[in-house]
């Protein structure tokens, strides 16, 4: 054995086997701390590839109103609401508490009744948004109902319920009182036209069969 190959641990002139175990010790955690610092860099890498982009100025967006395509520019702060009222002239909704607590800013995205003052337009591209200006005005709509059992005084909150009722009517076609009451009670009447309001949607719900 030459002098050489005697410097291994705990031989003559190399490490001491102490030296050599702590060593691989700081070597191993090395390894795992090179693990997880691979770990982290990777999360950190998918974190911040599904980080929402930052809009900033204006940005040009299609939203798809009563199933047309309507181009138009908007802040990224701007609403649902305002973008239907003031950009695109779509004026069913309207603007009464502006803070998602009265519901007659109700348009109906995918299927869904939403406060269009408290959406932000540029999260509806892609989707179908649907407002009173498309129903069925004929006796087999809802608008019909609600003429036909005075549910409405003022009319303020009426676009709001008329779109909520027929989000909520495509989707429970045979609703009894209860389910209705329910349904729709994201809305709120100031006059009181609740009684009318609620035999409308069961009327709407019977007409809406046949037509
Ligand atoms: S105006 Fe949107 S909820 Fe009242
Ligand atoms: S009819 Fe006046 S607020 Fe409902």
């Amino acid at each position: 054995m030459t002098e050489d190959d005697r410097k291994g641990p705990g031989g003559p002139g190399g490490p001491s086997r102490r030296d050599f175990l702590r060593g691989s010790g700081v070597a191993a955690a090395t390894a795992v701390l090179t693990g997880q610092a691979t770990a982290i860099l990777d999360e950190a890498k998918a974190a911040q590839a599904a980080e929402p982009k930052i809009l900033k100025g204006e940005v040009e967006i299609t939203l798809k109103v009563n199933g047309h395509d309507h181009p138009c520019t908007v802040e990224p702060r701007s609403t649902l609401l305002d973008t239907l009222r003031n950009r695109l002239d779509v004026t069913g909704p309207k603007r009464v508490c502006d803070r998602a607590s009265c519901g007659a800013c109700t348009a109906i995205v995918d299927g869904d009744p939403v406060y269009s003052c408290t959406t932000l337009a540029v999260s509806c591209q892609g989707k179908k948004i649907e407002t009173l200006e498309s129903f069925d005005t004929g006796e087999h709509g809802v608008p019909h109902a609600f003429h036909q059992n005075d549910g409405l005084m003022c009319g303020y909150c009426t676009p709001g319920f008329v779109t909520a009722c027929k989000a909520f009517l495509d989707k429970n076609p045979n609703p009894t009182l209860e389910e209705v009451r329910k349904g729709i009670d994201g809305n709120i009447c100031r006059c009181g036209t609740y009684v009318g309001v609620l035999q409308a949607a069961l009327d709407a719900a019977k007409a809406m069969k046949g037509a």
